[in-house]
């Protein structure tokens, strides 16, 4: 039996670690154990200028503990106004990494999104060009369509003819929760991959809903239906490049989260990596866990795969992690899916 794994540090290719007062705990905790991650721009205001982008990974980084490195790579969140100038100045030198394309309304602050996608048409073209990622959530808005469809209809009525017209771009399914999901990105060619998370691989809809509904499970895309958690167990555990973690650690105050009209979002950055360990070890496939936190998205963002590497063992009693961090404006509750993990990154 194995228990002790050593792989590449791994990378975080979807990440929000908000701003100001959380920065400490949130660029502290993801720095613990990743090397790199895709910070994701949705603040209030928004990252839609590289001066925003400049600004923010500084405040990123002076939250860093001296002990820790982390590089953010940073993104531009895309509006129907944003300067393609600007997304091919940000992308060349460096600065940008990936634009963030949110439909408006689909998720946390994300208004200022994208409500006609024919306006974008430009920018992608030019991302084309120069192989900028753009990074998508995946989901409609309509309000005819039911939450639980909305990935599907996105791929359906969106994505496919974005695609079809820009068959160059390098597209990032983001968070995918569905089976149609994880089909669609295999049967596409290597501009398209899909990031998965933490969460929509540990728990279903009945963990957010059945017995009472658990606010701390809620995120967008919702959480679906069992079998389809098991197809991205499925796709992730293969091995396949076209798969890698992206967690989409999400924190809110408790406040937020347990009110009349609760945020979407998992804390998963505390212990995404033990939670992984136990589903791949179920699998029988401790061995892909590497390629899903550390190789496959490097690939595909076209970055060096990191020199380091990290220790995680497997323990005989079960890991234990804080219930709650603090911050200065009150607590934000970990994510705990409803399985134990004995194992534990030694850092
Ligand atoms: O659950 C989520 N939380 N999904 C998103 O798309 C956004 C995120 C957030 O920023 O809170
Ligand atoms: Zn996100």
């Amino acid at each position: 039996m194995t228990t002790e794994l050593v792989i590449v540090r791994p990378d975080d290719w979807h990440l929000h670690l908000r701003d100001k007062d959380f920065l400490p705990i949130t660029v502290n905790e993801s720095a613990r154990s990743f090397a790199r991650a895709i910070i994701m721009p949705n603040l209030v205001p928004p990252i839609t200028k590289l001066v925003d982008v400049k600004n923010y990974k500084q405040r990123i980084l002076s939250a860093l503990k001296p002990d820790l490195s982390f590089d953010p790579l940073m993104t531009l969140y895309l509006t129907e106004e944003t300067d393609p100038k600007e997304v091919k100045d940000g992308f060349v030198s460096g600065q940008i990494s990936a634009v963030k394309l949110y439909p408006a309304g689909a998720t946390t602050n994300s208004q200022s999104g994208v409500r006609n996608f024919e306006k974008i048409k430009p920018i992608l073209e030019i991302m084309a060009e120069i192989k900028c990622p753009l990074c998508i959530h995946g989901e409609v808005t309509d309000n005819n369509i039911d939450i639980f469809d909305r990935e599907k209809a996105f791929i359906d009525n969106v994505l496919t003819k974005i695609r079809n017209d820009n068959p160059a771009l390098k597209v990032i399914m983001e968070h995918i929760t569905t089976k149609d999901a994880v089909d669609y990105v295999l049967s596409e060619n290597e501009n398209l991959a899909a990031t998965v998370t933490t969460h929509h691989l540990s728990i279903n809809r009945n963990d957010l809903l059945a017995g009472g509904i658990k606010p701390h499970f809620y995120c967008l895309p919702v959480v679906k239906r069992e079998p389809h958690r098991l197809a991205l167990v499925e796709a992730v555990v293969s091995g396949s490049p076209k798969f890698f973690l992206g967690t989409d650690s999400a924190p809110h105050l408790d406040q937020d989260k347990e009110s009349f009209c609760g945020c979407a979002g998992c804390f998963t950055a505390v212990n995404t990596l033990e939670i992984l360990a136990h589903i791949f070890e179920e699998q029988k496939a401790l061995d892909k866990l590497e390629l899903f936190t550390s190789i496959n998205g490097a690939k595909f963002y076209g970055k060096n795969i990191n020199s380091d590497k990290i220790r995680i063992v497997k323990k005989d009693k079960p890991t234990s992690f804080p219930e709650k961090l603090s911050t200065p404006r009150g607590e934000i509750t970990v994510f705990k899916p409803n399985f134990e993990t004995k194992w534990q990154v030694l850092v």
